[in-house]
């Protein structure tokens, strides 16, 4: 039998990347992504989540400074398997590091990192990240071949990437979304068999956490792109508060009462 998560280890990383979207689309120093940080620290984020881009798009090496600084809560550095950025992740040793995949064309990370394909190369990438005491995670695609190379690889955690599920929710393809939520189980299911961590995350709501929150298998949700739009219309304290109860919601449907 599959070891349930307790209620409250289901965590929140909230991504604050958008915030400095926002920031950067004037150049100046509003809104203040570690000011949000902190905010989301306060409305019970579990976790920040920042994506370090190669083009600088959104989030700044100042920015990663600032939340190394300042944060109470562990920070979740995402980033490409450069050397620039395996550089910067030494220096400033996250809590944990997200490895994705990076397109400078692409808008958002578009798919899962292709672990299967450079095994070799990986591999020696994370073993430094883990000697500094950094907790490494794959961003991948629920996909058998690539769960089975990250736990080959030796990464503690893979991070499953929910934007099929989402878009497919979100254009109203629902057969789709049933399946690709099917497959998010199953291979959250077949990660834990093998001893991964698994975290999931992309394109998540309020509409289409709940059964992703629901998964046993799930310790944490990474979301950022809803979280700072709803901040327009309710507040990003509001959001972030809202999301939390919708998971834990989840989980107490899922599991029943007893957990807190
Ligand atoms: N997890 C990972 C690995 C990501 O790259 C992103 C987006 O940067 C997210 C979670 C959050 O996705 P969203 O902003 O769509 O909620």
């Amino acid at each position: 039998m599959v070891e349930v998560a307790p209620l409250g280890l289901l965590r929140l990383g909230v991504n604050i990347d958008h915030v400095a979207t926002v920031r950067n689309a004037r150049g100046g120093d509003t809104p203040d992504p570690i000011r949000a940080a902190k905010l989301a620290e306060n409305a019970g984020a579990d976790g920040i989540t920042a994506h370090l881009r190669e083009d600088r798009r959104h989030i700044t090496d100042r920015d990663i400074e600032g939340l190394m600084n300042t944060l109470t809560v562990p920070l979740n550095f995402e980033m490409a398997a450069t050397d620039e950025m395996q550089a910067i992740a030494l220096r400033h040793k996250p809590h944990a590091v997200c490895l994705v995949p990076e397109k400078r064309e692409e808008r958002t990370t578009e798919g899962g990192l292709e672990v299967a394909r450079e095994e070799n190369r990986l591999a020696h990438f994370i073993a430094p990240l883990a000697d500094v005491g950094c907790r490494v995670s794959i961003f991948i695609a629920a996909d058998r071949r690539q769960i089975e190379a990250a736990a080959r690889i030796g990464a503690p955690v893979i991070e499953l990437h929910t934007g099929a599920y989402c878009d497919a929710h979100a254009e109203g393809r629902f057969e789709e979304r049933d399946k690709e939520l099917e497959r998010l189980r199953e291979m959250s299911a077949f990660a834990h068999t093998l001893g991964l961590e698994v975290h999931a995350g992309h394109g998540l709501t309020f509409d289409t956490v709940k059964p992703v929150a629901a998964f046993p298998e799930v310790m944490e949700l990474n979301i950022g792109h809803f979280l700072v739009g709803e901040a327009i219309f309710s507040g990003l304290d509001s959001a972030i508060r809202w999301m939390r109860s919708t998971m834990d919601d989840a989980r107490r449907e899922a599991f029943g009462t007893g957990v807190a």
